[in-house]
């Protein structure tokens, strides 16, 4: 027999039941940002491979040994993307949304792809909402995007359960002296190394720091700290968002240790972070790539934004029971009709409500069945009421009307006034 299809390990199918909570959180995330003034860019799932080796970097875990990549038919090498931010520079470039200094404030939503162990909160699929901010340099728009975040979390009930780390990763001129001097410590002391940073130490080794074995989070207690090279640049535009973020009452912890595993941020990288989800904690992160798009073959453009993981964020709602109960309500109204003339005439009012209610959700029976039958189906619907029409409502042009929520008794109500009685009726439930 063969065996049973089922989705690739690590990819999920949201099922209709999830769906309303998504649509909650992407709709609430998406009206935020038109209200700060954020434009929607649509960017392709895959790219060629080069892409994201360019910007991610070639030695860190995800170029390494997290992408999906393939040859495509004419032997090009293809990526599914693990990232936005590489793909959204590759279109502004591409389509010259920066030329001229032209200020842009796009966001995006979708699937990324990372060959990454599942686990709660870990996928191979995962879903993103990014912002990327191109052509603002000052900690005016970091301090937004925090702040931005901020009343997001606000917005969902989440503000109590997350916090804020922040860090200057400094120029990249800062970050290669401060590198050096990380090297010239570490080397010294390199039997007491993990393997992985061992190998670190000759391409990465910015990234031992945030290395979770004890020896060597112990071995870097006296290395040589990050903040201390920082050039005078960095150092003001850090103090610029720290006095921002204090204007404005956001809490915020300065991790020294907060490096990112991706290699193209400068100065300010931020991550929120909650303890309610076990390891993957990580809900949004971010920061400024300031170098990226020249490195990528364009003009110098300052560029700053984050992204934060769907999933995590809805199993957060759901974790602290902050799932609003009316998302899960689809239906508002059930329409029984019983005999032939009735579903006729049933199918003509339906019609004719959506023409006068729009945006009412209504379900008309559909597949016959007597009128308990009915009655069951709308009840399982949740909608709020049921309208019943059978040969003797026909015949004297009513309708019965029944809430289903223990709002009152069945009454009769003229079809003419149908329209407006369940617009009252659907105010008031
Ligand atoms: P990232 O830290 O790799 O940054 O991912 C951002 C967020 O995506 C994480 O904080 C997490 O919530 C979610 N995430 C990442 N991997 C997974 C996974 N395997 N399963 C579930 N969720 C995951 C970036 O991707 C940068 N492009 C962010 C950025 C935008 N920086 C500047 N602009």
């Amino acid at each position: 027999m063969s065996k049973s299809l089922q989705a690739i390990r690590g990819m999920n199918d949201i099922l209709p039941e999830q769906s309303p909570l998504w649509r909650y959180f992407e709709g609430t995330v998406a009206s935020l940002l038109d209200e700060y003034g954020y434009r929607q860019i649509r960017m392709p799932i895959v790219e060629v491979t080069e892409l994201f080796k360019r910007s991610i970097g070639e030695v860190t875990d995800i170029v390494e040994k997290e992408m999906y990549t393939f040859d495509d038919r004419n032997g090009d090498s293809l990526t599914l993307r693990p990232e936005g931010t590489a793909s959204c520079v590759r279109a502004v470039l591409e389509h010259g949304l920066s030329n001229n200094g032209q200020v842009q404030k796009l966001w995006y939503i979708g699937p990324m792809f990372r060959y990454e162990r599942p686990q709660k909160g870990r996928y191979r699929q995962f879903h993103q909402i990014g912002v990327e901010v191109f052509n603002l340099a000052g900690p005016d728009i970091d301090a937004e995007l925090i702040a931005l975040t901020w009343r997001l979390w606000t917005r969902l009930g989440l503000r109590d359960a997350v916090t804020l780390e922040l860090n200057s990763l400094g120029t990249s001129e800062a970050r290669a002296r401060y590198r050096d001097a990380l090297v010239d410590y570490l080397s010294a002391r390199k039997e007491q190394l993990d393997e992985d940073s061992k190998r670190r130490l000759g391409s990465n080794p910015l990234r031992i720091l945030d290395s979770k074995v004890p020896e060597t989070q112990a071995l870097l207690v006296d290395a040589p700290k990050l903040v201390d090279h920082l050039d005078d640049e960095s150092r003001e535009h850090f103090e610029g968002l720290k006095a921002r973020l204090d204007a404005l009452g956001i809490r915020y912890v300065v991790n020294p240790k907060l490096v990112r595993g991706l290699d193209y941020y400068s100065k300010t990288v931020f991550e929120w972070v909650t303890d309610k989800l076990g390891a993957q904690g990580t809900v949004c992160a971010g920061g400024r790539y300031d170098g990226l798009v020249e490195q990528m073959g364009g003009r110098p453009t300052a560029g700053v934004g984050f992204a934060m993981g769907i999933e995590r964020l809805i199993l957060l709602l759901e974790t602290l029971e902050l799932v609003p109960e009316e998302i899960s309500r689809q239906v508002d109204v059930y329409l029984c009709a019983l005999g032939e003339a009735a579903e006729l005439e049933g199918l003509k009012l339906a019609e004719g409500l959506r023409d006068r209610l729009p945006g009412l959700r209504l379900q008309v029976n559909a597949g016959g069945g007597n009128f308990k039958t009915q009655l069951k189906k709308a009840d399982k619907s949740a909608a709020l009421f049921a309208l019943v029409l059978g040969e003797d409502e026909l015949a004297r042009q009513v309708i019965g009307f029944k809430p289903l929520r223990g709002q009152g008794e069945q009454q009769e109500i003229s079809q003419a006034a149908l329209a407006e009685h369940l617009a009252t009726s659907l105010s008031q439930a």
